[in-house]
């Protein structure tokens, strides 16, 4: 790393050096150029006039691949991967050194209106795709900012909201997907969030930027702030917040000086933030020259990306795929408008857009007529009667539905989460005209689908697509593509059922995560909530089958095999899950959770034994009495399947426990005492002492050891009848100064 003290910086220049020059630029320093951040995660957002971060002013086009929401349904990390190469190409050539991606926050409430830009209710699918998404990025000398650090899963209240959460879902949820790509892809820079973490803000948060950050999980890169995420410079560089942005307020760097020169500051912090600043730099000068993008390969990736994330969520009577020749209406504005993106900071200026509606023209050799079927009050009889009249002439529906710009977006949430009252309309009126309906959606967040479900024939689900959408929407139709996407959010019956119903969006600035561990499928399975739709759900246009599972250790890790069969007519793309569980665990867990998962490609007939490892830490849960993660010993399930309620094969391993070395305190119980080698004999012998003559303590009922388990040692003392500090010192075996 590039010193900033011996570098002959000043005071002032280190100060300047830990804000932006401008609204997108760091400054330049020590003969290095300043470094272009932008958004973001599914396109390069390069404005080249004026700046926002709202998505409002126009920016350079670009490739606008699909939206995270999209992107984690193909639980493909080499798409990701690759979608992260081309992202990584665009922003080099278009001058852009850090890329502000991949926003890997747990979908925790399916109203938030920024889930189009996470990944996963999960987060293993968060940290694994997050990671693929920023190995990609940085193969091409283009830094990524994993974002946003931490417990951001709401836009309400965002700059003041304070997220309050416990130790283990903290860890084990909101933070393990951080600390997964920051271990497996080494991300350039962190973005913190706006909001704050257990009473404090996450940009001043010493424990979560310097002590669990760096000092715990060893990120060495620059941590840098969510736009305006700073309201105290001073106390954020204290906390290891290195670079503020935007920049452009050279006062704010003097409050910075002044800080240092009257001793609020310490000077180390400055030079350390200034010094990591310099290494982003020159990270940055080093990367290799830009190519030129080729546009149209992008966009032919943009296309394969969107295909595989693609999730066919229901096909009675194999409705799908469609005959070429088939006569079709197509029906809702969707079709001729595309959703493909996001509203807010990733909002792309798409280089070219396919429509779903030309391109199932172009493949098909039937009919195909369109109509809008819902639009302004005036025209709704008129639009549905046409609709009806459509499907009625057509042999097959398509229809188009699905949230629009204004339903959702950064910035706010939803408070619903159903579908537009005219599209549920038109889709009663169609369905009951054509059986043969298929519904394809799009939208950002989960949408209620009870309905759909019931009604259509066929359910197509892209939540957002990108730009490519369109063509890979017909290519599924059509069975082109056999449609192999997942899905990463359950899909709810009602909006009440979902465990953070009753915890969101909180009161007065303050959100309380009440419902813990149990997150998306793992709350839905702890109550045995019926669902439209689970976790990693998503049908084939052909069949698969699952052996017998069978797991064996490989070191410490655990290797999980299964042969997956195609029984199915055509070749076909297979997401093989494995989710964990452990009965009589002696802390609470949810009955599974996701810890590997595979893509495997399945040509017709063909048998293939996949292997998915599990490392031996991703079993352990967050112990908060010793302040770390650990292996509970026992039998552990490993429950292998096509999706979270669709499991085909379980086996079973037991896995030696961490030893877990809690000092016995005053307050500790006469259960844990005696399970002391030490302080249990010489609690026993006190016992002993102080039993009525003649009394045999070796053969104490078990039942009188069960009435005293808990009572801890610094009450039993006031039963013992001898001097409590005294006989705390021998039971313990240490000087009473040294028991807390
Ligand atoms: C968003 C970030 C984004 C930044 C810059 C903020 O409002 O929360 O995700 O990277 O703006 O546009």
């Amino acid at each position: 790393m590039v010193d900033a003290t011996s570098a002959g910086l000043t005071p002032a220049d280190k100060a300047a050096l830990t804000s932006g020059a401008s609204f997108w630029r760091t400054e330049a320093a020590v003969g290095l150029p300043a470094v272009t951040l932008t958004d973001g995660p599914h396109g390069v957002r390069m404005q080249p006039g004026s700046a926002d971060h709202l998505g409002l002013g126009q920016s350079a086009p670009a490739t606008c691949f699909p939206p995270a929401a999209g992107l984690a349904q193909s639980w493909d990390h080499r798409m990701v991967e690759r979608v992260g190469a081309a992202l990584g190409d665009e922003a080099r050539a278009l001058g852009v050194g850090v890329l502000l991606g991949p926003g890997i926050n747990i979908k925790r409430d399916p109203r938030c209106g920024r889930n189009f830009e996470y990944y996963s209710e999960d987060p293993l699918v968060s940290g694994v795709l997050g990671a693929a998404w920023v190995r990609g990025v940085q193969g091409r000398g283009v830094g990524a900012s994993v974002k946003h650090f931490a417990a951001n899963n709401a836009e309400h209240d965002r700059m003041r909201s304070d997220s309050r959460v416990e130790a283990r879902p903290l860890h084990e949820i909101y933070l393990q997907g951080f600390r997964r790509v920051i271990a497996e892809s080494h991300p350039w820079t962190v973005m913190c969030s706006y909001n704050k973490i257990n009473g404090v803000y996450a940009s001043e948060n010493r424990w979560l930027l310097t002590d669990l950050l760096r000092t715990r999980w060893g990120f060495t890169g620059v941590v840098v702030s969510d736009w305006g995420a700073v309201s105290d410079r001073v106390r954020a560089l204290a906390a290891g917040l290195d670079l503020a942005m935007p920049g452009g307020d050279s006062g704010l760097d003097a409050e910075v000086v002044t800080a240092v020169e009257d001793g609020r500051l310490d000077p180390a912090a400055v030079d350390a933030s200034a010094a990591r600043v310099l290494g982003l730099l020159a990270r940055a000068a080093r990367a290799p020259h830009p190519a030129p993008v080729d546009l149209d390969a992008h966009h032919r990736l943009a296309r394969e990306a969107a295909a595989r994330c693609i999730v066919l969520l229901k096909n009675s009577g194999d409705t799908l795929p469609l005959r070429r020749d088939a006569a079709l209406a197509v029906l809702g504005p969707f079709a001729a408008h595309p959703r493909f993106q996001g509203g807010g900071s990733s909002h792309v200026n798409a280089s070219r857009v396919d429509i779903a509606l030309d391109e199932i023209r172009s493949r098909s050799s039937g009919d195909v007529t369109y109509g809008a079927g819902y639009g302004s009050a005036a025209d709704q009889e008129r639009l549905l009667e046409e609709a009806r009249a459509a499907a009625r002439a057509a042999d097959a529906v398509v229809l188009f539905l699905g949230l629009s710009d204004r339903d959702e977006s950064e910035g706010y949430d939803r408070e619903h989460i159903d579908l537009p009252a005219e599209q549920l309309d038109l889709l009663r009126a169609v369905t009951e005209a054509q059986p043969c309906t298929i519904v394809v959606l799009a939208h950002g967040g989960v949408v209620r689908l009870a309905e759909v479900d019931r009604l259509a024939a066929a359910v197509l689900d892209g939540a957002l697509l990108g730009q490519g959408g369109g063509a890979a929407l017909a290519d599924v139709l059509f069975g082109v593509v056999n449609p192999s996407g997942r899905l990463a959010e359950t899909v709810p019956v009602r909006l009440e059922d979902a465990p953070s119903f009753l915890n969101f969006p909180g009161e007065h600035s303050r959100v309380v995560y009440g419902e813990g561990l149990f997150v998306g499928y793992r709350g839905y399975d702890a109550r045995g909530t019926a669902v439209t739709y689970p976790f990693g759900h998503g049908l084939s246009y052909t069949t698969f089958e699952y052996g017998d599972a069978a797991v064996v250790t490989d070191g410490e890790d655990l290797a999980v095999t299964v042969a997956v069969t195609n029984t199915g007519p055509r070749a076909g793309r297979e997401v093989v899950q494995v989710y964990v569980a452990k009965a009589d665990s002696a802390v609470l867990r949810a009955p599974q959770a996701l810890v590997a998962f595979e893509v495997v490609d399945l040509p017709r007939g063909a048998t293939e034994p996949v292997t998915l490892r599990v490392p031996r830490s991703d079993l352990a849960y967050w112990d908060d009495r010793v302040g770390d993660w650990v292996v509970e010993g026992g039998v552990y399930t490993l429950r292998v399947g096509r999706s979270s309620r669709d499991i085909r094969s379980c086996t079973s391993i037991e896995v030696p426990g961490d030893a877990v070395h809690l000092p016995l305190t005053a307050n500790s119980t006469i259960t844990e005492v005696l399970a002391d080698p030490e302080a249990g004999p010489r609690l026993m012998s006190m016992f002993a002492e102080t039993m009525p003559a003649g009394a045999d303590v070796a053969g104490l009922g078990m039942d009188v050891f069960a009435m005293v388990a808990s009572i801890p040692l610094n009450r039993l003392t006031a039963f013992v009848g001898r001097d409590a500090s005294a006989a705390l010192e021998q039971i313990l075996g240490r000087p009473e100064s040294t028991i807390d």
